[in-house]
């Protein structure tokens, strides 16, 4: 895929997740890597008023520019500064090669997790798409720190997705289309099971049991060529 076309794709991903319902306003942020650097949604804009052009270009470290960092800054390129979790994007490409899309949004009932500071056990097994249970809930620290990039990917080893404590969720992809479709099952997973505490809690799957639904789940779900749903 092009620059233009990627560029024109991370927009109409972070359209698509207000418009879903999974986030709201110019919260959350959406990133897309290309070769040695990634394209990412500028900090504190309406989404509808972005044009392509309008994306800040990140460069990844080097050993010249440790951290993707000069002087303080990050190295970016273009008329508007990147997203505040430029950082947290950057850590996840980097702890997880096949990364190709980050989504971090503050979808209602994932948020609402992480404000009680609780994880998502395996009370579906459709977590299994996500490497399985539980989807952790990240320490908490302050947006946009390297303390805040660093603490979720710990949080998600093993996995694609954790919650984020008193911020909301991020997931990874290997496509903008495909981290999107994560981002929703996650949403409705967190929305079921917290609807499940309400009723008397859940009965969780053994451990077998969802090692045996990860296995099926292996290519399931969102592949290229898909349409959108
Ligand atoms: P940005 O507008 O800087 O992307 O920040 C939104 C957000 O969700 C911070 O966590």
């Amino acid at each position: 895929m092009t620059e233009g076309k990627l560029r024109a794709e991370v927009i109409a991903t972070a359209l698509k997740m207000n418009e879903l319902g999974i986030n709201q306003g110019t919260s959350g942020n959406v990133s897309a890597r290309t070769h040695n650097r990634m394209l990412i949604t500028p900090t504190s804009v309406v989404y509808g008023e972005l044009r392509p052009d309008d994306l800040p270009r990140l460069e990844f470290p080097t050993p010249d520019f440790p951290g993707g960092v000069i002087a303080g800054e990050p190295d970016w390129h273009g008329p508007l500064a990147p997203s505040s979790e430029w950082r947290l994007h950057q850590a996840i490409y980097q702890a997880f090669p096949r990364a190709q899309a980050v989504i971090h949004t503050h979808a209602t009932f994932s948020t609402v997790l992480a404000i009680a500071r609780r994880e998502i056990p395996a009370c579906h097994y459709m977590l299994g798409i996500f490497g399985g249970a539980p989807i952790r809930c990240a320490a908490y620290a302050t947006f946009g720190t390297q303390e805040f990039a660093d603490r979720a990917v710990e949080a998600m080893t093993g996995r694609s997705a954790c919650l984020l404590a008193n911020h909301g969720m991020v997931v990874w992809g290997e496509s903008l289309k495909h981290a999107l479709w994560r981002a929703v099952e996650l949403e409705t997973v967190a929305n079921q099971y917290y609807h499940s505490l309400l009723i008397g809690g859940p009965v969780l799957l053994s451990d077998d049991e969802m090692a045996d639904t990860a296995a099926k789940l292996d290519g399931y779900g969102h592949r290229p060529g898909m349409a959108d749903e």
